[in-house]
């Protein structure tokens, strides 16, 4: 098993029974499964039709071309979730239902380590966040933040910044 889909099992806390069950049973880690097929075959240069539409009628999520995802993705409400092309995703990182990360003109949203995003947030292409934080639900991000912070509301906006032992 490749060390990015271990630490997937680990994040989402997958042993093997519960490994076998996700690839049989539409779970949320079933997505993550599929994600990463998605993400190999391309890779390899090979067709992606099948996960694309495994992902799209099982799960509800929408997954585009050129997107880098590290280690440890946990989705646990996979619906209504757009992965938008070139986008960029680091390690640890929990994305929740509805999130929309949406391309603008020629550039998407960069995301990085340790990082949850909740509930139904919108991340426009020029726009991104650092390592360790938070971005409230229903969030709509327009610019690029950084490291250690909370960010909430529409526009998104610094609602608090904490050093990264107290996470
Ligand atoms: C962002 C979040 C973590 C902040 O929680 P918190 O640290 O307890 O913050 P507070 O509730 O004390 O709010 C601090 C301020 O931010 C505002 N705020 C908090 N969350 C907000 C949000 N999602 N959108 C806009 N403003 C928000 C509050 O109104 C408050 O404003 P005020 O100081 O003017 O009164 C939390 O509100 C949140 O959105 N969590 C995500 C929930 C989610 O999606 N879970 C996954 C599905 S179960």
């Amino acid at each position: 098993m490749s060390n990015v889909f271990q630490m997937d099992c680990k994040a989402n806390g997958i042993h093997w029974g519960g490994l076998l069950k996700a690839l049989i049973l539409p779970v949320p880690f079933n997505a993550v499964i599929w994600i990463r097929i998605f993400l190999w075959l391309e890779k390899h240069h090979l067709p992606t039709f099948l996960p694309f539409r495994w992902l799209y009628h099982i799960h509800g999520l929408e997954f585009a071309r050129r997107i880098r995802i590290g280690g440890g993705l946990r989705i646990p409400h996979p619906h209504g979730i757009l992965f938008t092309e070139d986008m960029k995703i680091g390690e640890r990182v929990s994305i929740y239902g509805n999130v929309r990360f949406t391309r603008s003109y020629d550039k998407a949203p960069r995301i990085g380590n340790d990082v949850f995003i909740g509930d139904s947030t919108v991340f426009t292409g020029k726009s991104g966040i650092g390592n360790h934080c938070i971005v409230g639900a229903g969030s709509v991000v327009t610019k690029v933040f950084g490291d250690n912070v909370i960010i909430a509301g529409n526009p998104a906006g610094i609602i608090r910044e904490y050093p990264i032992e107290q996470k």
